[in-house]
């Protein structure tokens, strides 16, 4: 079984439709604040520091960090629909966070700005070669301030290998079920995913592929991106039941700094 996968699928795979396939995860408020937790313990933030959530979706983790007064939230995605939905949510919160449309590795933002650059829930490992992935973190590099902190959030591939699952599906509700078919390759997982509602019948039938990396060579790459103090925390699970999450449980969080 082969799975054909455009390289380009994640410029358009951010809908509502994922808001709906990815429920369980990025709309599970009490996983998002253990996330946060995390964050929290990991590194030493403070409420009037500058954070950038890059890759950083609906804004979930700005929205819970804003909650918690940290109020200096920048979200920056690719997804023009999840940016207009966040806006939407963090108005309706009145949550001062600042959303903008764009490329994680080409932000405009400019250089020595933040204190803290989040990649969380699983944002890298998109595009096929490594080189989108150093040019993200070479971004954040820049963007950071001297002695400010990175921290990335991703699937630990040690664990999605070990866990692998050709074949899930699970029920979002009444009426709508994912299916997934997944294929191992020797850094990657692709996938098929198929939304089929009861009612209407397929309402997607996409594939898409992530880069795995495991502990060691998400280290090796951050360390070869300029960062120092590097701490790697391997088996990170906001989900305490044994389902399977896709790449949204076992993760990796890592920690790194800026001279
Ligand atoms: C799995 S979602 C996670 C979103 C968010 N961090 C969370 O945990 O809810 C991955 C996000 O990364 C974004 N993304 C991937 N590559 C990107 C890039 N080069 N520039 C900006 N956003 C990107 C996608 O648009 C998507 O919203």
């Amino acid at each position: 079984m082969d799975i054909a996968v455009d390289p380009e699928w994640w410029k358009t795979l951010f809908d509502e439709i994922y808001l709906l396939t990815d429920a369980r995860s990025i709309k599970d408020s009490e996983a998002t604040r253990r996330e946060v937790n995390a964050v929290c313990e990991l590194i030493p933030i403070h409420p009037e520091h500058r954070i950038l959530d890059l890759c950083g979706g609906q804004g979930r983790h700005s929205l819970e960090l804003c909650k918690r007064g940290y109020k200096r939230c920048t979200v920056l995605d690719y997804s023009n629909h999840l940016v207009t939905h966040g806006k939407a949510l963090a108005a309706s919160l009145d949550h001062p966070i600042n959303f903008i449309q764009g490329d994680a590795r080409s932000t405009g933002l400019s250089s020595g700005t933040f204190d803290h650059v989040l990649i969380m829930g699983n944002s890298l490992g998109y595009s096929p070669g490594i080189d989108a992935d150093i040019s993200i973190l070479a971004e954040s590099y820049r963007v950071l301030r001297r002695g400010g902190w990175l921290l990335i959030d991703v699937a630990n591939g040690t664990n999605a290998k070990a866990f692998f699952n050709p074949n899930v599906w699970h029920e979002i509700n009444s009426d709508i079920l994912v299916c997934r078919q997944r294929k191992m390759n020797e850094n990657s997982i692709s996938t098929r995913e198929m939304v089929i509602s009861k009612e209407k019948g397929l309402i997607r039938d996409r594939t898409y592929s992530i880069r795995l990396y495991e502990p060691e060579s998400l280290a090796a790459l951050v360390e070869g991106a300029g960062f120092t103090n590097i701490r790697v925390y391997p088996d990170f699970s906001p989900h305490q039941s044994k389902e399977d999450y896709g790449f949204m449980n076992h993760r990796v969080i890592l920690t790194g700094q800026k001279p």
